[in-house]
């Protein structure tokens, strides 16, 4: 048997597999605190702690002593600092964060050819632009960094003690040479940062050490197993669908939310903010959108409302929706397309008759946009594209999924266990690591439950337009 664990943004998901399989799962849940506005940190403890309570409740469920392999998923971009002794240096600056817009310029200007080498432009969200933010304003902690870690990787220090991270994850840094698929001393030098600080790469399947006899006493996986480096979660989630040949694309709608298209070659596209980045199998690349707030509006209307998400799509479904209003989604500012950190949500056509049903309806809808904006940006290569499995937490509302096939004109099909996607994944590289499965492997395709074929109506496309004008007015004005 063999576990995936993926350290995600809202919570910590561990999986058991077969190899293929999910037997069974258990999440606990972690907080982000953001003390500033545009912040956003998590103490790289909560994510330790977290990984306890949910591998405690998971052995309540399946044997840990049966686990064999271990592999690791995680939220990309953070900065995780620590100095000589692997002691955390401050709290681990996030994907969602945008502090670090003026060093993002600073960057654009002294590496016009960033794009090419990074896979694409300078943004907060990425983890270069925060080192140079930490040098100029916390320059007493930039003195004592020795290591610079992604999220799941010092999840995986905890496990194993070594610092490694996988090129997918290292991809998300800008300080990976996406083609050569090894660290840039260019952008590194460029961006406040020693090469000897960042750790060792490999590719997802390779063994990066074992699990040590202390973190077997606190977590109850078995001491000495092998762990494998694992993925980024786009990546992740990538190979739990076999999106891992070239070809194959997903739609993710976690915290974040993704369309991902795997390839065999590096194609950087930057203007569009469509990331191209190293895939965490070797001689494979991938083409990301990515959107901050994925499915995230969802959770924070409900907050705000006091109900539950579901019932906030549930809701929508009864809202009349030529008269709900237009919500733009950017609670944390925006990546794909837009590129825009400042820019940030409202509703638009309040009136006095609008009700909760309305407003429902409108933030379910925007995530559907969100991925219409998405899927222009690919052109031709989604065209191509039979269609798009879905993945996430926000794949298992149906409302949600028949939308964006609706606003992308996509076929999207979800498969059982779609919500577990990346620490699927992640059990996969595992298995790959021991041996029990080939890297061939990986390109098996789950089944597909459900299927939501498009039906574009009128009123879609002009919510959709009425949409893209609404960013396009209020852009000015961030
Ligand atoms: C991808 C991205 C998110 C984070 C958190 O570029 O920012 O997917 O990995 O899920």
């Amino acid at each position: 048997m063999f576990l995936g664990i993926d350290i995600g943004t809202s919570s910590v998901k561990a999986i058991v597999t077969d190899g293929v399989t999910l037997v069974a799962s258990a999440t606990a849940p972690l907080t982000s605190q953001s003390p500033h506005p545009g912040w956003s940190e998590q103490d790289p403890s909560t994510w330790w702690n977290a990984t306890k309570s949910a591998l405690h409740e998971l052995n309540t469920l399946a044997s840990l002593s049966e686990i064999t392999a271990v592999g690791l998923s995680g939220q990309m971009h953070g900065a995780v600092l620590l100095d000589k002794d692997h002691t955390v240096l401050r709290p681990a600056i996030l994907w969602n964060d945008s502090r670090s817009t003026a060093a993002c310029a600073q960057l654009r200007a002294s590496l016009p050819g960033i794009g090419e080498i990074a896979g694409v432009l300078p943004l907060p969200g990425f983890t270069a632009p925060k080192l140079m933010w930490v040098r100029d304003h916390e320059p007493d902690v930039h003195a004592q960094i020795a290591h610079v870690l992604l999220p799941k990787d010092y999840v995986g220090l905890r496990l194993h003690g070594s610092l490694a991270t996988d090129r997918s994850d290292a991809a998300g840094t800008l300080w990976l040479d996406q083609a050569a698929r090894d660290w840039s001393a260019i952008v590194a030098s460029e961006s406040a940062t020693d090469t000897a600080w960042l750790p060792q790469l490999f590719d997802g399947h390779e063994v990066v050490g074992t699990v040590t006899e202390t973190a077997a006493n606190e977590t109850g996986i078995p001491r000495g197993i092998p762990v494998v480096a694992g993925g980024g979660d786009a990546a992740t989630g990538a190979v739990s669908l076999g999106a891992t040949e070239a070809g194959r694309g997903f739609i993710s709608l976690g915290t974040s939310g993704q369309l991902f298209v795997a390839g065999d070659a590096y194609s950087p596209n930057p203007a569009k903010f469509v990331h191209a980045f190293a895939h965490t199998v070797p001689d494979r690349w991938y083409q990301m959108a990515a959107m901050l707030n994925g499915a995230r509006p969802i959770a924070w209307l409900a907050d705000q409302l006091g109900i539950a998400e579901a019932e906030v799509v549930a809701l929508a479904e009864t809202a009349d929706p030529a008269r709900a209003p237009i919500f733009l989604p950017y609670l944390t500012g925006e990546r794909s397309p837009h590129g825009d950190p400042n820019i940030r949500a409202g509703f638009f056509g309040l009136e006095d008759a609008t009700d909760r049903a309305g407003l429902c309806r409108a933030v379910v809808e925007a995530i559907s946009f969100t991925f219409a904006d998405a899927a222009e940006s690919f052109g031709d290569t989604i065209n191509d594209l039979p269609h798009l499995a879905a993945i996430g937490g926000g794949s298992k509302s149906p409302f949600l999924l028949q939308l964006i096939a609706n606003a992308t004109g996509k076929r999207i099909g979800r498969a059982a266990g779609s919500d577990a996607g990346p620490a699927l994944g992640a059990a996969r590289l595992a298995a790959c690591g021991t041996g029990a499965l080939a890297l061939s492997d990986l390109g098996a395709t789950p089944a597909i439950s459900d299927w939501f074929d498009p039906e574009r109506s009128d009123l879609t496309t002009t919510r959709l337009a009425r949409y893209r004008a609404l960013y396009r007015a209020l852009q000015p004005l961030a």
